[in-house]
């Protein structure tokens, strides 16, 4: 049995418990070992202090995360950190600093400019940091690859995506930093293209990614639509199109302005069959021909498969984590060109707005009549909604070369 991988977790609440939760149960299975942790506002964590088991288990429990690293660092070979965007890069480079890698949530940042700081940051790790971008680690997902690459389905052509994931109103007050483009004057960003539904678009740039199994593509061209619906800075709607630069086309459309049942889709249109991947429900493998191939995937728990998969990494058993600062430049470009290219977010137009009560939840939706049959128009025919009655003026088409433009663009946009 090898030895546990030594855990800091920086955070108590929000996912950060998630965290927990998967850390006690594999530290049971002898892989890990939480050494300590901290949040700002530990006394408002009194009975998960408990329930965790922080006294029998011996966890150290600090209210700054620098006290915690200066105590602690030279008894960890992992910190996690699944803390408000805004505080990553910050984090992330005390924690490299000392030489440590990072299990970094996803976004690792929202700015390209920042991203380039930490991925320079990150050398000074033992090993690569990890981006919890969830899917990449699914084995269905891999083997698809991998039968992609082969050549089997043809060449790909395009992708094309949607997830509606409702949120309520409540959804965006739950934090100080929800729905917010700006914090303390930098861009943040949060959205569902940039946090809820971020793993979906970086699944997306892997199936596309041509070199090899981890590899994810790089961008031609960016066009998207930002809207809002809600009271908040940033869009909580995105529609975008991008071209990688091995000529596959990207379409996808993203909202939290919709009410009812969750969806989410991953379709692949190659030369010999079109692949449909709905993560947790069913892959389906649709061959020209006619054939057709259906799988359940078996249950996933995303995050205790990341936790494992890193470890083996750690511990020198696999060449690379499963997506790395690296990795994810493609995404953060992806996110930062939408907003260059629609310069402006759209109000959805107030008769097109209601809200819905769901009252087993006590929870406010918002919903935008004819959001389906936007998303099907966009995604089969390539048909903005902005000339076809949502009132988005244009978007251009940008290229990596408008990078520089993204944050006066941000600015711009939070600007009343
Ligand atoms: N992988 C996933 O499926 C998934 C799911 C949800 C959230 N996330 C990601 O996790 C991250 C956190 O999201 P959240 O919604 O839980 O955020 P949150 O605002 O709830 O914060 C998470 C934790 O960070 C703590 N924290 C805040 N400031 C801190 C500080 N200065 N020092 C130490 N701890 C501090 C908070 O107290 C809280 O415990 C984000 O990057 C988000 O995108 C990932």
């Amino acid at each position: 049995m090898k030895p546990p991988i030594r855990i800091a977790i920086i955070g108590l609440g929000g996912f950060a418990g998630s965290h927990h939760t998967t850390v006690a149960r594999l530290e049971e299975r002898g892989q890990a070992k939480l050494i300590c942790t901290c949040d700002p506002h530990t006394d408002g964590f009194a009975k998960d202090l408990e329930t965790l088991g922080f006294a029998a288990r011996g966890v150290q429990v600090f209210a700054d995360y620098r006290l915690m690293l200066a105590a602690c660092a030279r008894n960890l070979d992992l910190v996690v950190i699944p803390t408000p965007i805004n505080l990553h890069a910050e984090m992330h480079a005390a924690v490299t600093a000392l030489g440590l890698p990072v299990y970094l949530e996803k976004p690792p940042t929202l700015d390209h400019a920042e991203l380039e700081r930490m991925i320079v940051a990150d050398k000074r790790a033992a090993k690569s940091s990890l981006v919890g971008f969830n899917f990449i680690v699914e084995k269905p997902r891999l083997a698809l690859k991998e039968r992609l690459l082969a050549g089997e389905f043809g060449a790909l052509r395009s992708t094309t995506l949607s997830a509606l994931w409702p949120r309520p109103a409540s959804y965006f007050l739950r934090n100080d930093w929800a729905g917010r483009l700006l914090i303390a004057d930098r861009p943040v960003l949060d959205s569902c293209f940039g946090n809820a539904m971020a793993h979906f678009v970086h699944n997306m740039l892997f199936w596309a990614g041509p070199h090899s199994l981890q590899s994810w593509a790089q961008l031609a061209t960016v066009q998207a639509e930002l809207y809002r619906a809600h009271a908040i800075e940033g869009a909580d709607t995105f529609f975008v199109e991008a071209t990688t630069a091995t000529g596959v086309n990207l379409r996808f459309a993203l909202t939290h302005a919709c009410a009812g049942t969750a969806s989410h889709n991953e379709t692949l249109h190659c030369e010999r069959a079109t692949l449909q991947y709905a993560v947790g429900r069913q892959i389906e493998i649709c061959w020209h021909d006619g054939r057709i191939e259906r799988s359940t995937p078996e249950p996933f728990d995303g995050l205790e498969c990341n936790h494992l998969e890193y470890y083996r990494y750690l511990r020198g058993e696999t060449s690379r984590p499963a997506t790395s600062l690296v990795d994810s430049r493609p995404f953060v470009a992806l996110n930062d060109l939408a907003h260059v290219s629609s310069r402006i977010i759209t109000p959805f137009p107030p008769n097109l707005v209601s809200g819905v009560r769901d009252e087993k939840e006590q929870k406010d939706y918002l919903n935008i009549t004819g959001m389906n049959a936007a998303c099907d128009s966009f995604l089969s025919h390539g048909i903005w909604p902005g000339a076809h009655g949502w009132n988005h003026p244009g978007s251009e088409i940008t290229t990596p070369t408008d990078l520089p433009r993204f944050e006066a663009t941000v600015r711009k946009m939070a600007t009343p």
